[in-house]
């Protein structure tokens, strides 16, 4: 696919189902992720790739999270924050894992992985992977964070899904670009 036609139509898919990514896809989609933009070159994320019954355990965590949130929650909500990683087949935990830098502050460390995690699902639209990159409450609560071993001086950046597209792509909106830039003389 050329990169210009993957840039200008790359859309998230929100039904994903199984087959999950290949090795061989999720290997292209870290290099393109290592190719992302990135201040001296720090690299300064992780993934995590749930699967299968991890899928299952971390779905177990939401739940026992939304209790700690709301003990109060109705069987409704918990089974949706039970069923909520098992949306897909696959569910690639981007992390970024920054460090002090005397050049780099961790603002930019921050957005370097969120560059990177473009370029996975930018990699993963040009193969055909369905992708959808989320976050909400799950991202930042202790429980979620102590299941997967996010170290205290790291972040959740994304939960990106994958998996089979099981519904056809939207459309592209088309999106006027004169109001994103203006000219400075
Ligand atoms: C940092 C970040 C967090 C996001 N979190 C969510 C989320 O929690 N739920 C959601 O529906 N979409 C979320 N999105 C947006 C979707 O990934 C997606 O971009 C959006 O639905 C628009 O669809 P499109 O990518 O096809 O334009 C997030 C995107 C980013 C970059």
């Amino acid at each position: 696919m050329e990169l210009i036609h993957g840039l200008l139509n790359r859309v998230s898919i929100q039904r994903l189902e199984a087959p999950g990514p290949t090795p061989e896809q999720i290997e292209v989609m870290l290099q393109a992720a290592l190719r992302a933009p990135d201040h001296a070159n720090l690299k300064p994320w992780r993934s995590i790739m749930v699967t299968g019954e991890g899928l299952t355990r971390l779905g177990e965590v939401m739940q026992q999270a939304q209790l700690e949130r709301n003990p109060d929650s109705d069987e409704l909500v918990l089974d949706r924050c039970r069923k909520m990683p098992s949306r897909a087949p696959s569910l690639l935990v981007l992390v970024a894992s920054p460090a002090d830098h005397p050049k780099v502050p961790l603002a930019e460390q921050i957005q370097a992985t969120a560059a990177a995690g473009y370029a996975m699902v930018l990699a993963a639209f040009a193969q055909g992977v369905g992708a959808v990159w989320r976050t909400g409450w799950v991202v930042e609560h202790p429980l979620i964070r102590q299941a997967l071993e996010v170290e205290a001086q790291e972040q959740i950046i994304g939960m990106i899904y994958l998996g089979t597209p099981s519904v056809a792509p939207k459309p592209v909106p088309k999106i006027d670009s004169t109001n994103f830039i203006t000219d400075w003389h």
